[in-house]
Formats: C-alpha cells, sequence, structure tokens
C-alpha cells in the first residue's frame, strides 16, 4: 500500500495536468474536464486507501454530495453558470475551514504539532472561511436574492476590513499558541467570516465573474495549506492547481476589462451615461435600420461578421442566429463571429452560447485574428454587444475603458447594431459606434429582431 498510494496520487496529477490541457479550446474542453475527473476519482480512492478508517462516514458524505450536485449541475441553465461556480467553488472553501477547525480539535488546539502545520492550518481556516461566505454574498448577488448594487460601509469600508484582518490572524496567533481553548478557532472563522461578507458586498453584480475567480484562487490556495498540514500531497497540488490557474484567470480577465484586480475588489466601476442630447458638443444622430433593409445589406454581402455580446446572451438569441447565418451561407455569404475575451459575463461566455446552437467551432475567430478582417468586410452585425465594440477605448484617453482590446467593428464598410435602447453597457458609458456615419441601429429584443431578419432573408 505504500507504493501503490504515491504511485496511484501521480497517476491522478498527470491527469490533472492533461485534462487542465484540454481546456485551453473548446473543442477538447469536455473531454479535458473528464479526464481531469478520472484523476480526481483515482486521488479519491488512493486516499481511501490510505485513511484507512471513517469509510462510512467518508463514503455518506460522497454520496450527499453527488446526489446534490450531479443534478444540479445536470440542469443549470448555462447563464446561471458563475453563480452556480461561486457556490461549488465557496463549498469547497468551507470544507478547507472546517478540516482546519477538525484538526485544532482532534490535536487539542494544536498541542505538540510543528510550526508549519499550525501556521498553514489557521491560513487555511482564515481564507476558507472568506471564501465560503464571499462565495455565498457572490451566489446571492448574481442569483438576485440580494442586491446586485454596491452594498457598502463608505470610507469606513477599507478600515472595517483592516481591523477584522488583523483581529482573525490575532485569534490565529493566540490559537496557535498550543493547548489554547476552541474559542480562539470559533473566534477566527467568525472574523474571516464577516470580511468575506464585507468584502465582496461592496462589488457589483457585473464584476462578480472576476471575483469569482478571485474567491476560486483562494479557496485553491486555503487547500493547499490544508494539504501541507495534513501531510497529502493530492491536496496541495490539486489546490496549487486550482490556486495558479485561477489566479491566471482572474489576471486574464481583468487585464481583457483594463482595470487592476485592487479596482474591481475596491468596487464602484462605471461611467456616468451620456445620452444622445447631452452638450458636449459630439453629435449624436443615430440612424435607425429595419429588419428588412438589415436582410438585403447582409444577403448581397461577401463576408458578414457577426459581433455577439452580453445582449445576446440576455435574449437567449444563439439559435435564432444560427438559423440567420445558415440562410446566409445558403446565398454564398461567408460569416464569422468574433469573440471579444470578455464579450458577456463570463469567461467563453459566448463560445458556450454559440457551442449550444451548434455553431461551428471554426467559424468562431478570436479577437486578435479577426480585428484585421473588420476593414475588409462589407457588414458587422453587432448583437447586444456594446463597450467590447467602443471605440472610445482607443481613441479616447479620457474614457475609464481606454486601453482596454476591443473588437474593431467601426472599420467594416457598414454596422448594424441590435440592441434595445441607447442605454450603455456594464461600463455603463458612451458609445460613439452608434452615431458613426456608416452604423445603423436595429432596436429591439436581439432574438425577435435576428428572427425578423431571418423571415426577411426566406422571402429574397
Ligand atoms: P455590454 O457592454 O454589457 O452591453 C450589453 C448590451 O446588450 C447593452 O448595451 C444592452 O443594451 C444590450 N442588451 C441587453 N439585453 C438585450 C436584449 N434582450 N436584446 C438586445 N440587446 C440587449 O456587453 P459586452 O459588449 O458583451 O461587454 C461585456 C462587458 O462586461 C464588458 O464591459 C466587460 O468588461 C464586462 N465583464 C465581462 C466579464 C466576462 S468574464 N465576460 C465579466 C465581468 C464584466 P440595451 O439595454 O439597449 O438593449
Amino acid at each position: 500500500m505504500d507504493t501503490l498510494v504515491p504511485i496511484l496520487y501521480i497517476i491522478a496529477f498527470a491527469l490533472f495536468i492533461y485534462g487542465l490541457m484540454g481546456l485551453t479550446g473548446p473543442k477538447t474542453a469536455v473531454r479535458g474536464n473528464l479526464i481531469a475527473a478520472v484523476g480526481m476519482t483515482i486521488a479519491v480512492v488512493a486516499t481511501l486507501l490510505e485513511v484507512r478508517h471513517n469509510w462510512v462516514l467518508i463514503i455518506v458524505g460522497l454520496v450527499i454530495g453527488a446526489a446534490l450536485g450531479v443534478p444540479s449541475a445536470r440542469t443549470v441553465k448555462m447563464t446561471a453558470m458563475p453563480q452556480m461556480v461561486a457556490l461549488f467553488n465557496g463549498v469547497g472553501g468551507g470544507a478547507v475551514a472546517l478540516i482546519a477547525w477538525s484538526e485544532f480539535r482532534t490535536s487539542t488546539g494544536f498541542l505538540d504539532e510543528p510550526g508549519y502545520v499550525v501556521v498553514a492550518s489557521m491560513f487555511a481556516a482564515i481564507v476558507g472561511s472568506i471564501s465560503f461566505w464571499g462565495s455565498l454574498i457572490a451566489f446571492g448577488k448574481l442569483q438576485e436574492i440580494l442586491p446586485g448594487r454596491p452594498i457598502g460601509l463608505g470610507k469606513a469600508q477599507q478600515f472595517v476590513n483592516g481591523i477584522l484582518l488583523l483581529a482573525a490572524v490575532a485569534c490565529a496567533v493566540v490559537g496557535g499558541m498550543g493547548g489554547a481553548p476552541q474559542i480562539w478557532i470559533i473566534g477566527l472563522l467568525v472574523l474571516a467570516a464577516v470580511l468575506g461578507v464585507l468584502v465582496v458586498l461592496p462589488i457589483g453584480g457585473a464584476d462578480m465573474p472576476v471575483v469569482i475567480s478571485l474567491l476560486n484562487a483562494l479557496t485553491g490556495l486555503s487547500a493547499a495549506a490544508a494539504g501541507l498540514a495534513l501531510n497529502n500531497t493530492a491536496m496541495i497540488v490539486a489546490g496549487m492547481i486550482v490556486g495558479a490557474s485561477g489566479s491566471i484567470l482572474t489576471n486574464l480577465m481583468a487585464t481583457a476589462m483594463n482595470r487592476s484586480i485592487p479596482a474591481i475588489v475596491a468596487g464602484g466601476f462605471g461611467g456616468t451615461t451620456t445620452l444622445p442630447g447631452a452638450d458636449d458638443g459630439i453629435d449624436r444622430t443615430v440612424k435607425s435600420t429595419s429588419a428588412a433593409d438589415a436582410a438585403i445589406q447582409m444577403a448581397y454581402a461577401s463576408q458578414v461578421i457577426v459581433v455577439p455580446g452580453y445582449g445576446m446572451a440576455v435574449a437567449q438569441a444563439q439559435h435564432a442566429v444560427k438559423d440567420m447565418a445558415k440562410l446566409l451561407e445558403a446565398k454564398g455569404v461567408e460569416v464569422k463571429y468574433a469573440i471579444h475575451p470578455v464579450a458577456g459575463r463570463m469567461p467563453g461566455h459566448m463560445n458556450v452560447l454559440l457551442a449550444e446552437a451548434d455553431v461551428s467551432y471554426d467559424a468562431l475567430k478570436e479577437m486578435d485574428d479577426i480585428n484585421g478582417e473588420f476593414s475588409r468586410t462589407d457588414v458587422t452585425l453587432v448583437i447586444g454587444a456594446n463597450d467590447v465594440t467602443n471605440p472610445a477605448a482607443r481613441t479616447d484617453p479620457s474614457s475609464p475603458i481606454h486601453g482596454m482590446p476591443i473588437l474593431n467593428v467601426d472599420e467594416s464598410r457598414s454596422v448594424i447594431v441590435l440592441k434595445r435602447s441607447m442605454s450603455s453597457g456594464f461600463a455603463g458609458i458612451d458609445n460613439p459606434l452608434f452615431y458613426a456615419e456608416n452604423t445603423s441601429m436595429l432596436f429591439g429584443d436581439a432574438k425577435k429582431s435576428v428572427a425578423a431578419v431571418t423571415e426577411e432573408l426566406k422571402a429574397l
């Protein structure tokens, strides 16, 4: 058994890493997920072989977890995925915090435990508790159980958060002296819980995916710390993989939004919406178009680029878009999809929706690959996208999104924008694209508008 368990662990780690590699592209993602799941099953079996007691309790836990997790994962709507990830991730952090508490109890307050075990356990307890409670708040906001707007203590926020963190660390120091009463670790868990709640409450609902990714990274780190304390290699490796990939993802999302992680955590993003008619010397004349005009323009184009955004997800227009594209292709028009890395509200949001509608992966083009093509494109159809097409990011240094890489939609010969009104997107700012010479607006719900265009195309 002494050699079998490490061998099983090594196989499991190789499968984690191989599975993770599969997650780099939509074509291999499902297989990658399955490979990593096989790796985790092997790691669980190896741990059971190593532990050799309490099997009944562990198996009861596994059954309850699977009975709750599998149906919810199978039935969750794609649009509710961020909150489900928040919940699952939070439960991981909570489990780590409970492990640290249980270790405290069984070792009588870490009596005679080496220093590194005490430090790792206390770190796991604080970070795990912050992650659990923070993730619950993130879930509540996205599920609209809690208000999505920032809720904070204003200027006192950072001070109160700092005091809570200091108090939790103080509890960890006193509780880690050896043989201290349980009240210290309970105090630590409660203080970290309040901190988790107060850190996430002031963050706006739309910033949640970045925060969830950050909390996910923290859960990974706390699991790795707990693994160190328990001398469990599987937890260390899996925790570090989650910690590292979560940190990279958080950083990628923040970079694609041209924002710093501290700015996201501090909350309150968004400029003031400058509505048409604002007295700033900019001509805000908007041209409306009709489904019939849009259909004619596209039917006689040689290439159409579809730019999906958050509005396509809200309208659930992906199937209608696929049907429209099929008709255009039948008329000899080449249709491509331009995917911005932060279009929508979660990483890969557009890829997932379009894959659900069976759009070929080869038609999906990443920003860097398609940006050079807009100037050679007859018609660009923007479906519920706004910020990711805003030329102010390139041209206006005073814009809150200045420097954010965008899709150069404005360079196409003709741009048709499908949205319901002149309202701003996530960043809360005006979009000069909508007033450009070559842009026309098709107002209405994206699904209805696309369906109307499709009907017109059929008639041509
Ligand atoms: P947004 O800039 O948020 O714009 C979406 C637009 O969709 C809105 O202007 C809205 O205008 C329109 N819309 C909403 N419902 C619609 C419907 N039923 N039919 C038609 N249009 C509808 O979206 P985007 O361009 O995809 O950009 C994403 C933004 O979210 C970026 O600022 C990004 O930084 C941020 N963000 C992204 C992520 C990730 S990871 N993807 C995470 C957090 C934040 P109307 O109300 O006028 O219809």
